[in-house]
């Protein structure tokens, strides 16, 4: 390989790279390095670039094989092919703290060693996410499991002979199983829809079927709270490539919302039309358009609304039976259909949430 297409190389690498002499001191660094430590490297001590005890330990040992130092390599890491060491620390760049992975290795033509330093924040942040998840389900399955076996120890005690006592905590424990339930239901239907999330979905289906035949679901529960559902764009086929089930549970889910928190407005409505070129896109859309007339949704709740668990008023939202799950599967859902999902809302005046789909069908 040429030397100039060997500098480009090494110049480009998203990680970090420097290279060190047999004194351990900076005699390259490449762009990745530059941003992360500073501008001006090479020429200085290497102690003086990266001041971790542990990385200096390992250099000490890879410029140095009879310089006897403890192993410093992290057992959880795979071994590093070249003999040398590798290790997770947090490492101060440009005054920051971030996790890192650090790679030293030995470059022995030269007599001198390669340090690469990996920023893990990504790593850290995903798992992070993680832990909170696992710390939500935790939480939001406690509640109703408190209350289930508060009841039953109520019904063995003190309600045991009273008949009246005991239809009303059943009727309670119901409603609390169900709650799980729906968590549990919620929450398999995520961990599905990421799993599946790479593949596109394959089915041809007409949407506007699909629309009315969700707006004739919900229509019991539209009635129940005094609101009317109404359709637009609706009467001809329109067809997209989807996944039928899943597009199914996007618009039960919206139009779910729209009655339970947008409902006070009397109406929903349902429009699908046809978009020549959506931006975001690139091309010919099709969208689907969930809008109430409701009491809106503050600005400051909306970049958030399709993590999981996140609910605008918590009391409500159980209140209303709901999971804080069904916009996070939406999102999920239309993401996997190579779409995206618009939220706005104005204080007082309704939420509009609009999925649009791409209207390309591949042909087969
Ligand atoms: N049409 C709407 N009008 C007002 N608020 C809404 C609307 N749709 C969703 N929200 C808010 O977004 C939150 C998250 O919705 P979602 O993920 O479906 O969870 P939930 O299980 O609470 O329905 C709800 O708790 C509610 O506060
Ligand atoms: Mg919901």
């Amino acid at each position: 390989m040429d030397s100039q297409l060997t500098q480009e190389l090494i110049a480009a690498l998203p990680v970090a790279v420097l290279a060190v002499d047999a004194d351990a001191r900076v005699t390259a660094a490449n762009t990745a390095a530059q941003a992360m430590l500073g501008e001006a490297l090479t020429d200085r001590p290497f102690v003086n670039v990266l001041r971790h005890p542990v990385v200096v330990q390992a250099l000490d040992a890879v410029l140095d094989p009879g310089h006897v130092v403890p192993p410093v390599s992290d057992p959880i890491l795979p071994a590093v092919a070249s003999g040398g060491h590798r290790m997770r620390l947090q490492i101060s760049a440009r005054g920051r703290d971030i996790p890192a992975e650090v790679t030293v290795s030995a470059l022995p033509a030269r007599g001198g060693a390669l340090i690469v330093i990996e920023d893990s924040s990504g790593i850290e942040a995903a798992e992070q996410q993680r832990r909170d998840f696992v710390a939500n389900v935790s939480h939001e399955l406690r509640t109703p499991l408190t209350a289930l076996i508060g009841f039953i120890e109520t019904l063995r005690g003190p309600a045991r002979d009273d008949p009246a006592a005991r239809d009303r905590f059943l009727g309670i424990m119901e409603a609390e199983a169900g709650r799980m339930n729906r968590l549990v239901r919620d929450l398999l239907s995520l961990s599905r829809v990421e799993t599946e999330e790479r593949r596109r979905p394959a089915e041809r289906i007409d949407l506007a079927m699909m629309i009315r035949a969700v707006a004739a679901t919900l229509q019991p529960q539209a009635d129940a709270a005094g609101v009317a559902i109404v359709t637009a764009g609706a009467d001809e086929p329109v067809l997209v490539q989807g996944d039928a089930d899943q597009l199914t549970q996007v618009f039960h889910n919206l139009v779910e919302n729209a009655v339970k928190y947008g409902g006070g407005g009397g109406e929903v409505s349902l429009r699908v039309f046809h978009i020549d070129h959506d931006p975001v896109l690139r091309g010919p859309a099709i969208a689907v358009e969930v809008a109430d007339r409701g009491e809106g949704i503050d600005t400051m709740h909306l970049p958030r609304l399709t993590e999981r668990f996140y609910r605008v008023d918590s009391h409500r939202s159980r209140e209303k039976g709901g999971t804080g799950l069904g916009l996070a599967i939406v999102k999920h859902i239309v993401t996997r259909h190579r779409g995206r999902l618009r939220i706005e809302s104005e204080k007082g005046k309704g939420s509009r949430f609009t999925v649009i789909l791409p209207e390309r069908i591949d042909r087969r």
